[in-house]
């Protein structure tokens, strides 16, 4: 019997997947190589399917006789291992990101005399176009509250952007440059205040963050942040929890301030106060218990260096917040340069290797996040950034309308009437 490798995601399987089954089988003893979600992941998004459940889907399709995991895009290992006969894949990776992958295929198959077939693609139905009209459906709570901890557990460092409204939420969801897209949201205080012309002073109560989360996910699929302030009284806090968790966001991040608190890049130019460690590790605790599931995340935020208590102050509080079971530690800085977060990582890696690192490079912004992960950081929060730009543009026109009294000026700066219709599917 003649052994065969065919390698596949298998998220969406559709009936092209059956035909390279299919063509696979009358080759001979079918192996599946089932891509871990750490390949997927490294070069498209995270696939809606565990592996786990993905496996179970292929392992009991007619002619395949073993389910391996291929844990990188590169098929040269499992190929090495079994030495198959035929490798089995579509022809459409000839173009594109795959095309390095199938050459390294084919000059492995030669060692052994294998062979690489390539039925070719299967019209009329695409991964794209399924992947789209999921997008449309939605998803639920527990599969978005989900997907943030299967993102860490299988990417390096994740990108998350601020989102204030659904519009600011359809455009995370869908943008993407050089194959690269936002892993998720930050439902931000400052930003989430501030476009309701309130101060990021606490102000804006839960149940109103919650309607505005709430459109946000109508239109969205993608994991969510929760900035909570200071988490507030921690007897409230344990209601915040579950309100999160309902609805389907992931992970909350408090910070340890206390009383009035002001917004973080005041520094020490207004009075803000830090918690005492006693008192918020409690906060924390309390929190981790009042959790019903095993997804969402507490996530500690020290503000130590916004205080310029010192570094040693902030890795004091990063372990002691680590040891109350806090799921992960934001770091927070105002400096023009990334030194203290950076130094703050490799102190922190020293410590615990795993634990997830947030930073959030507003001021130090040259720094890429790339170069955030290499020092150590696990997510990179864009904090403001949709809001401040939308911002300046409608200032911007508002003013010009008035000093002409007309709108013929600003018209070119504008989305034009024919997109605006079109922006929004369904509109016509
Ligand atoms: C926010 O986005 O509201 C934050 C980050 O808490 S910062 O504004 O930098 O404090
Ligand atoms: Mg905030």
């Amino acid at each position: 019997m003649k052994k065969v490798y065919v390698g596949m995601s298998a998220d969406l399987v559709h009936p092209g997947h059956m035909n390279i089954l299919k063509i696979a089988a009358e080759l001979g003893e079918v192996t599946v190589g089932l891509l871990t979600d750490k390949a997927i992941a490294s070069y498209k998004r995270l696939p809606y399917m565990t592996y786990e459940q993905r496996k179970a889907v292929i392992e009991n399709i007619k002619g395949v006789k073993n389910v391996i995991k291929q844990d990188t895009l590169d098929y040269r290992t499992n190929l090495e291992k079994i030495r198959p006969d035929f490798v089995v894949h579509g022809d459409d990776w000839r173009a594109g990101i795959q095309n390095k992958t199938r050459q390294q295929v084919i000059e492995t198959l030669e060692k052994w005399n294998g062979k690489l077939i390539e039925p070719s693609y299967t019209d009329g139905i695409s991964s794209t176009a399924l992947n789209k009209t999921l997008k449309d459906i939605g998803t639920t709570p527990d599969i978005r509250r989900s997907r943030l901890k299967r993102l860490l557990s299988v990417k390096p460092f994740i990108r998350i952007m601020e989102t204030h409204n659904a519009l600011s939420g359809l455009i995370i969801e869908n943008i993407k440059s050089n194959n690269i897209e936002y892993d998720g949201m930050w439902s931000s205080s400052l930003t989430d205040s501030t476009s309701k012309g309130k101060p990021d002073i606490e102000a804006v109560d839960l149940s109103t963050r919650i309607n505005t989360i709430n459109e946000i996910f109508e239109v969205t699929t993608k994991p969510m942040i929760y900035d909570a302030d200071t988490g507030g009284m921690a007897e409230h806090f344990v209601f915040t929890v579950r309100t999160l968790e309902r609805t389907g966001i992931s992970a909350v991040i408090i910070e340890d301030k206390k009383g009035l608190k002001k917004n973080s890049l005041f520094g020490i130019d207004v009075f803000q106060e830090q918690e005492t460690i006693e008192s918020f590790c409690e906060k924390i605790q309390m929190g981790k218990r009042a959790q019903i599931t095993d997804d969402f995340m507490i996530i500690a935020r020290i503000e130590s260096l916004i205080l310029e208590k010192g570094i040693n102050d902030a890795i004091h509080r990063a372990k002691s917040y680590i040891e109350a079971g806090a799921d992960g530690i934001m770091i927070h800085s105002r400096k023009k340069t990334p030194d203290e977060v950076i130094e703050f990582c490799e102190k922190i890696r020293e410590y615990n290797e795993f634990v997830p690192i947030v930073a959030v490079p507003t001021s130090y912004n040259k720094i890429t996040a790339l170069e955030l992960s290499k020092a150590g950081v696990n997510i990179v929060i864009y904090a403001n950034h949709m809001l401040r730009a939308a911002y300046p543009g409608m200032m911007s026109v508002a003013k010009t309308i008035l000093e002409n009294d007309r709108s013929y000026e600003v018209e070119k700066s504008l989305l034009s009437i024919k997109d605006i219709l079109n922006l929004i599917p369904g509109t016509k």
